[in-house]
């Protein structure tokens, strides 16, 4: 028996499979059966080790089915493992990390209780929104970054004199990071979202560094894509050449992709954090090292 279980959670089946295969860890499925009424139904397929169980798996929708799911495979392995790791590559609900307007409920701060409630020692995110929503954990956490995996990827692409750009002042050191990382320059937008209808609005004037260069617009996710069109509207008016997007987590809810094509994005580069048709970059490699 190998000294690390990692346990597939039905949201990231993939990722669990290449993260065994870096870990030389003994793989364990997990069978789920959803009833008409929306409960799950999660059998465990293996035996687990006694030491230490990684379960892998995504919070992205149906969001709370997958959390429930996730807590329940933490509860089942911590039965047998003195040490349970949850791996969310996707954290949802991570938006939800504090209180924007009187009343709301920083949901945030309930996972973190859940979590630590059902065994977890240990919670590992990739590029979660904001590190605010890991302060409300009281076990230990760590957010990881897939920045290096994405840039590895577009090195890989002839772009025209690359300039990397951020939809909003809350992805300033995102891309940053990655600018430095790709050796190009990079510029800040100024976004607006309504706080109670969600609409985003985009409040920069005119930017001449942006004409006649590919764009790289940088995020950490895509849900609506409303960010992502509205900055790309804005770009192309700026008379910019092509503009790709990159980002950790691409939910892309309803027919954002074409949404977003239609806003004349040249391609979107997003990893497996969540499987999907434009998730060709792979960060098992970076939750390995976090594990070990
Ligand atoms: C916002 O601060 C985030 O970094 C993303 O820009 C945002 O959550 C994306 O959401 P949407 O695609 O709905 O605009």
């Amino acid at each position: 028996m190998s000294k690390i279980s990692i346990i597939s959670g039905k949201s990231s089946e993939d990722l669990a499979k290449r993260l065994s295969k870096k870990l030389k860890a003994n793989l364990v499925k997990s069978e789920v059966r959803v009833f008409p009424d929306g409960e799950s139904k999660i059998t465990l397929r293996g035996n687990l080790s006694k030491r230490k169980s990684v379960v892998v798996q995504s919070i992205y929708p149906p969001v709370d089915t997958n959390l429930v799911q996730a807590l329940s495979l933490i509860s089942k392995a911590k039965e047998t493992s003195s040490e349970v790791i949850a791996v969310i590559p996707y954290m949802g609900y991570a938006r939800q990390d504090r209180e924007f307007l009187p009343g709301e409920i920083i949901t945030m701060k309930v996972l973190a209780k859940l979590f630590k409630g059902v065994g977890a020692s240990k919670i590992i995110a990739v590029d979660i929104h904001s590190v605010i929503g890991l302060k409300h954990f009281t076990i230990k956490s760590k957010n990881v970054t897939a920045i290096p995996d994405l840039v590895k990827y577009f090195k890989k692409l002839s772009l025209k004199n690359p300039l990397v750009v951020s939809p909003d002042q809350g992805g300033k050191n995102r891309a940053k990071e990655f600018a430095k990382k790709f050796e190009s320059e990079y510029i800040v937008l100024e976004k607006k979202r309504d706080k109670k209808t969600g609409k985003v609005k985009i409040k920069t004037k005119n930017s001449d560094k942006v004409t006649n260069r590919d764009l790289i617009l940088v995020d950490d996710m895509i849900s609506t894509g409303e960010s992502i069109i509205k900055a790309t509207q804005f770009l192309k008016k700026q008379k910019c050449k092509k503009v790709y997007v990159a980002c950790t987590h691409a939910l892309l809810m309803n027919g954002a992709e074409k949404k977003i094509r239609k806003a004349g994005v040249t391609s979107i580069v997003s990893t497996n954090t969540i499987p999907g048709k434009t998730s060709v970059v792979d960060v098992s490699n970076t939750i390995a090292k976090a594990i070990m």
